[in-house]
């Protein structure tokens, strides 16, 4: 039986320029799809599939997301008051227990590995899971939760994937597809934004990964890679020297919310998935959507 997974690390720390200006003062974890900020999402993902710590690698400007997983004691007692014992009741429940949350800094955003790096005291020498927040899956099971039958099976390092078109494997991390059985398939390669030739196959690192700690000995001497950041896909190459890495292609539907176009794909896909909204919301959307084909009629005739 591999060691249990108890902590998360969800690195925080980029600067999010796509959303500028939005971003200058707000973290991007901290937009919101529907009525929550998305590291909620994420978070909620890690908790359904059983994990008990949660690692916050932030940095500067990033201490809203500390107060979001903090009592609001005002607030609290203000919803008591009125008699909003809903709203209460669902921000209680989306606290993390006490002591249960633990934040280190990335001085300077030098990369998805550097950050990882960064939370190498914390998560100590046991395996650990790692979700980028700005990664958001949409599915009945979360997608850590699915990547639990695979490594209890296998050990070693597991690795979310999805498929995408030969068009865009220059935007990601790209895996090889060796043998399979009914959790997933073993990793035969990784390859970080190979141009359409040279990529092993359609599958895509979709920003959920289970990691052995040796990880943590390979960033330390990590070169900068891809965009002179130091990568965690570089890394966990090194790592698949001498351990197992094991496929698990998601069943749902990731949005990428780093992106505008997909973070938009989200917010209408996760209201169109709400039965206190839908209604109105699909409504509205019709309405836009109309309007939408009546000008391009028009502009046709
Ligand atoms: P991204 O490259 O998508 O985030 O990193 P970014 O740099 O904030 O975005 P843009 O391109 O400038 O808009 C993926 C995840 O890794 C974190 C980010 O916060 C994001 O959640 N990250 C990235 C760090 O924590 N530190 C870094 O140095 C880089």
């Amino acid at each position: 039986m591999p060691r249990p997974i108890r902590k998360a690390v969800f690195p925080v720390a980029g600067l999010g320029t796509r959303f500028l200006p939005a971003t200058k003062a707000i973290p991007k974890e901290m937009l919101t799809i529907v009525d929550r900020p998305v590291i909620q999402y994420v978070v909620d993902e890690a908790r359904a599939a059983g994990i008990e710590h949660f690692v916050f690698v932030t940095g500067r400007n990033k201490s809203v997301i500390e107060d979001h997983f903090d009592n609001q004691i005002e607030l609290e007692m203000a919803l008591a008051e009125r008699g909003k014992d809903d709203a209460l009741s669902a921000l209680r429940s989306e606290l993390p227990p006490a002591g249960a949350t633990s934040y280190t800094r990335q001085q300077a955003p030098l990369g998805l590995g550097h950050a990882v790096w960064c939370a190498r005291e914390i998560v100590g020498d046991e395996p650990f899971a790692l979700l980028l927040p700005d990664m958001v899956g949409q599915a009945e099971t979360g997608c850590l939760s699915q990547m639990m039958a695979a490594y209890e099976k296998h050990g070693g390092n597991v690795i979310a994937v999805e498929e995408t078109t030969a068009e865009q494997v220059h935007r990601y991390g790209i895996v090889g597809v060796g043998e399979k059985d009914e959790t997933g398939f073993e990793i035969t390669e990784m390859v970080e934004k190979p141009d359409r030739d040279n990529a092993p196959s359609n599958f895509y690192i979709s920003g959920r990964y289970i990691l052995q700690p040796e990880i943590f000995g390979i960033l330390e001497h990590q070169a900068s890679g891809a965009d002179g950041e130091i990568q965690i896909t570089d890394a966990m190459i090194g790592l698949a020297q001498s351990q197992r890495f094991t496929g698990v292609r998601f069943d749902g539907r990731t949005f990428d919310c780093g992106s505008k176009a997909g973070f938009l794909a989200a917010n209408v896909a996760f209201a169109l998935a709400r039965p206190d909204i839908a209604p109105d919301f699909r409504a509205e959307l019709d309405k836009i959507i109309g309007a939408v084909a009546a000008t391009r009629n028009k502009a046709a005739e």
